[in-house]
């Protein structure tokens, strides 16, 4: 898919660590509006605390990274095996590095159908062997199973991640020539960019324990549905429902009492239904912007294309 001019350039931050994966809902054709929302006190050094507790692929906490001297991160998400991932680029990039050029180089010597063979094959491996890993326990074999994961993401369907009530990996295989399985100067940057941060595997909510009056907290849930139909909320085994936004709602009104910055974005349900005003009522007292935004993984690429964004935040 080639970019919209008008996004073209959004990202112009200096060079660094950027996201490794595809991930649904990444950020970064959002990051262009995001950057002007940004709390002052990141720039001036009075916020020296970064939380992010829907991480994904993280697209800002790398772009804030390269921007700002942020002394500490937190980033959160509940899918354990992005979770696990993320934790082996921090600690053992030069193994997942090894593992990932070994598939990677497989992949590029193969046939068609032995790329399609050796995908479901990766994926049979990589659930076969989930019953073994403990994922609040880091261990040896997590390095193999996280290059196994990016191998999958590179190679699926879309770069989607979704898995079936076994909580098995089931998205099939994507077909792509030439894909960027393993590119290790931008592991190794995405290693380094980590040394300040701290991934934990959790519920948004846990991020309560880190956040003070210092602390940019940027919330990025996963999208409400825009229509019956739309699956965007598969990234783990339970989705987020209108009860879990507005559990949220309350977590954000919690942590603004404390007195931190908070950020936070999503889909505008407004774009299929001007009438339908869930997010307008649930964060009424704060300062609500509607910015256009490109979809980039979407099931049906009809779909995809330019629709408005919600930015929520509790400063000015
Ligand atoms: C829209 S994506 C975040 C995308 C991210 N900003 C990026 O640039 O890639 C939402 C993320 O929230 C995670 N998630 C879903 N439910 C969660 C929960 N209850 N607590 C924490 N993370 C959750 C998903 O696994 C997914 O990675």
């Amino acid at each position: 898919m080639t970019a919209s001019p008008r996004f073209k350039g959004s990202d112009s931050s200096p060079p660094g660590a950027r996201p490794f994966l595809k991930w649904a809902g990444g950020k970064t054709q959002l990051l262009h509006a995001i950057e002007p929302r940004l709390p002052p006190g990141l720039a001036d050094g009075t916020i020296t605390r970064y939380v992010e507790p829907f991480v994904g692929s993280g697209a800002v906490f790398f772009f804030l990274n390269r921007r700002f001297p942020l002394k500490e991160c937190y980033l959160y998400d509940i899918n354990e095996e992005l979770v696990i991932l993320y934790q082996v680029v921090k600690r053992d990039v030069a193994g997942l590095i090894d593992h990932a050029t070994a598939l990677a180089g497989e992949y590029a010597g193969a046939s068609e159908t032995e790329r399609n063979d050796l995908f479901y094959r990766v994926r049979e491996r990589f659930n076969r062997a989930r019953a073994a890993i403990d994922p609040a326990d880091y261990e040896d074999a997590w390095v193999e199973r996280a290059a196994q994961l990016l191998f999958l993401n590179k190679t699926c369907f879309n770069g989607l991640f979704r898995v079936n009530s076994r909580g098995e990996f089931n998205v099939p295989f994507g077909k792509y020539k030439n894909p960027a399985i393993c590119n290790g100067a931008a592991l190794e940057a995405a290693s380094k960019a980590l040394a300040n941060a701290e991934v934990r595997l959790g519920d948004s909510a846990a991020c309560a324990e880190v956040v003070d009056e210092g602390t940019f907290v940027y919330f990025d849930p996963p999208y409400r549905p825009l229509n019956a139909t739309s699956s965007f909320t598969s990234y783990a085994k339970n989705g987020f429902s209108d009860a879990d936004q507005t559990r949220l709602a309350e977590l954000f009104a919690s942590l603004d009492r404390r007195g931190a910055k908070l950020m936070l974005s999503n889909s505008d349900p407004c774009n299929h239904d001007p009438c339908d005003r869930f997010f307008d009522d649930l964060y009424g007292a704060w300062t609500i912007e509607r910015v256009p935004a490109r979809r980039s993984i979407n099931c049906r690429g009809d779909r995809r294309g330019t629709v408005a964004e919600l930015i929520i935040r509790n400063y000015d």
